[in-house]
């Protein structure tokens, strides 16, 4: 399966890079960053470490462009906590979209897309080469909070209050869409049993995302009132590749509010794939995945 990934990395999309990478049947042809977490700029800093520490530096990263909203968040200064990532392979010279569209025309109906951040990337390829819904297998998005209230306000999720306009443009496009938004994903956690076995993994990626962890813990317990994370990207990221296998995602209209980043149902939009469960919890299958016995 050839993967693109477009990422804001932030601690669960790093979770969402282990994923990826442990898994054999996946083959990450390209990696795109984007303003969100943190800057596109930190976000391939962090995801070049990464690859560099997983010794995957033939995997390409493009930086995203745009100007950063800039404040740190659940994910700490750096988007991974404050850990420092060794230095990683130069980036790819080209921008993700360039990249997304060039792997969707050497591979066509191949590439299987995952976006674990807000869309800019992908949106931008839908205006550069329209013919890309036809061109690739299929696109996973993190993000939205359809039945749900969101993360950021009331209303919105992360991802899509982000960049509400690049959203609106990826939801309406002629693409096998599947998202996967808060409903889901609030669901399905880790807590500190979990990191301790990362820690214990003798695998450096495994060891530096335990290092990362206090600081989501740290961001997520006032509100869960649990030493709890929950796996957003990862949990997108073992949809995306048939991993994990939802119970319940209906086909609904699901429209963006570009005003307030809203992801809200409406039958006269287009029809998207919205996971809202799964059967069994994901978390264990996820650390298990990291962690192969
Ligand atoms: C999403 O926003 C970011 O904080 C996470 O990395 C995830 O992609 C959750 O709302
Ligand atoms: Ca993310």
């Amino acid at each position: 399966m050839r993967i693109y990934l477009d990422c804001d990395t932030g601690i669960d999309d790093a979770i969402a890079i282990a994923l990826l990478l442990a898994h054999d049947d996946v083959t990450i042809e390209g990696i795109g960053t984007v303003n969100g977490n943190t800057s596109a700029v930190q976000a391939s800093v962090n995801t070049r470490g990464l690859l560099r520490l997983a010794g995957r530096d033939d995997i390409p990263v493009a930086v995203g462009a745009g100007r950063w909203r800039g404040g740190a968040d659940a994910h700490g200064d750096n988007g991974v906590g404050g850990v420092v990532l060794p230095e990683g392979a130069r980036p790819d010279p080209r921008t993700p979209e360039e990249m997304l569209i060039e792997l969707a025309r050497g591979h066509p109906g191949e590439l299987v897309v995952i976006a674990t951040g807000p869309c800019g990337n992908l949106a931008a390829a839908l205006r550069n080469e329209p013919r890309l819904p036809d061109l690739v297998k299929s696109v996973t998005v993190m993000g939205g909070a359809v039945r749900v209230p969101g993360n950021v306000t009331g209303e919105a999720e992360a991802n899509i209050a982000d960049d509400p306009q690049a959203a609106k443009e990826v939801f309406e496009a002629a693409w096998p869409l599947t998202l996967v938004p808060l409903d889901v994903t609030m669901q399905h956690r880790w807590d500190e049993r979990n990191k301790a076995a990362l820690a214990a993994s003798r695998n450096p990626l495994n060891e530096a995302i335990a290092a990362m962890l206090p600081a989501y813990f740290d961001s997520y317990e006032p509100r869960l009132r649990f030493r709890e994370v929950p796996l957003h990207d990862p949990l997108a990221a073992a949809i995306a590749i048939g991993d994990v296998t939802p119970s319940e995602a209906p086909d609904l209209g699901v429209r963006v509010d570009v005003a307030t980043g809203r992801t809200e149902e409406d039958p006269k939009a287009r029809k998207i794939r919205v996971v809202l469960a799964l059967d069994e919890p994901a978390g264990p299958r996820i650390r298990e995945l990291l962690i192969p016995q």
